[in-house]
């Protein structure tokens, strides 16, 4: 029987279980424990930055959360890059704000900064300043940070990083997960690293930690009875989960270099073809993780995204579209886009390739033979 190659699987380490059995022999089966602070610990150390880590269920819950401490509430409207995963944007709806759509720009594939100027502009013009902004590192890619941040900040919205894929990205050498007031990471099964399911937010200052804590556990007030004056949400990680974050944080940097070298093994393979490029950083400054390895079909060619898609699953191949953008899903469809179709086109000319960390060398030796026999037939 033929195994099947996974666009991302799972990859442990040696210490995962040991740290897991620690858990039970010490019995901290609870959403508190050593392994949660270990853990913590070992995501500032590895930022190397200002950055206060509160491991939670979901990176989705740590944008909810990040949301909540920004004050973003009953019809507030927040601006959010529309080529991203739809938990970038769900979290606004949770808290009863509108998401706004912003279109990307072709170099790193996130939000435009130029576009979401004037995007903020207009939203001033109809009285609706923007209450906050989440930019996306997607597929592990650091967006143009510095010149977001720089827009952010002349309007006076506070920024919230979602690098839910980038843990290990760099942007001018600095980690991504440290910039805006906000970061998040998530450490769901298909991430760089996994806790089966989980993320982060990132504070930067210890007080704005304190404020995640305190909502991620309920928002109990100091008193034996527990006393409540805000609503909180149960959002923290359990620390059988932080075991094996803990044990993946020791091999993160290999799993990185790994996820790299699946990008070249691609690069290389595509050099020369008339028809397919491979998504790659714009410039150095840029330092992607390339948790997935994307490429584009050119329109001319041949055949479609769907149909190589289709080939590869055939051959027990996982492979996938790019992330539909949000202003083009009908949950949406009435929601602000500004923009034009930079992101629509990336949608329909794009596949992820299989992009595992755990890839094997005959992996890759099976997934070139099975493309090198669809592009031959094209
Ligand atoms: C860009 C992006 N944002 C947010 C999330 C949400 O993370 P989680 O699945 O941990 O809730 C994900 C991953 O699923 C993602 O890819």
């Amino acid at each position: 029987m033929i195994s099947k190659i996974w666009l991302s699987a799972p990859h442990l380490g040696t210490s995962e279980e040991q740290y897991v059995k620690q858990a039970f022999t010490d019995n901290w089966i609870a959403p508190v424990g050593p392994q949660l602070s270990e853990f913590e610990s070992a995501i500032d150390v590895y930022l190397n930055a200002s950055s206060f880590s509160t491991a939670l269920s979901s990176g989705t819950a740590a944008i909810h959360l990040a949301l909540k401490l920004l004050d973003v509430t009953i019809g507030d409207e927040v601006i959010c890059q529309s080529f991203t995963f739809c938990a970038t944007a769900n979290p606004i709806t949770y808290l009863g704000a509108i998401p706004v759509f912003i279109d990307s720009e072709p170099g790193t594939w996130n939000m435009c900064p130029v576009v979401l100027e004037a995007a903020i502009k207009d939203r001033i013009q109809q009285n609706k300043k923007p209450k906050a902004i989440i930019f996306v590192d997607l597929y592990g890619m650091p967006a143009k940070i510095e010149a977001l941040l720089k827009v952010a900040s002349a309007y006076d919205i506070p920024v919230i990083e979602d690098a839910a894929e980038a843990l290990g990205s760099t942007y001018k050498k600095r980690k991504c997960g440290t910039f805006g007031q906000f970061s998040i990471f998530s450490f769901n099964g298909n991430k760089i690293i996994t806790t089966s399911g989980g993320g982060a937010l990132v504070s930067r200052t210890k007080a704005l930690q304190e404020r995640t804590l305190f909502y991620a556990t309920q928002a109990k007030e100091p008193a034996a009875h527990y006393e409540h004056q805000h609503i909180g949400f149960n959002y923290r990680l359990s620390n059988v989960c932080a075991a094996i974050g803990k044990g993946q944080m020791e091999v993160l940097e290999t799993r990185i270099a790994q996820r790299q070298a699946n990008h070249r093994f691609y690069q290389e393979f595509f050099s020369g073809s008339k028809d397919i490029s491979v998504f790659t950083s714009p410039h150095q400054k840029y330092q992607s993780n390339y948790w997935l390895s994307c490429i584009l079909i050119n329109s001319s060619s041949s055949f479609s995204p769907t149909a190589l898609i289709d080939h590869l699953a055939k051959h027990f191949i996982e492979a996938r579209p790019l992330w539909k953008p949000l202003h083009l899903q009908p949950v949406f469809k009435t929601n602000a886009y500004y923009g034009g179709s930079v992101c629509e086109d990336l949608f329909n000319r794009g596949v992820c390739l299989p992009s595992g960390s755990n890839l094997t060398p005959s992996d890759r030796l099976r997934i070139a033979e099975v493309l090198s026999e669809f592009l031959k037939r094209k």
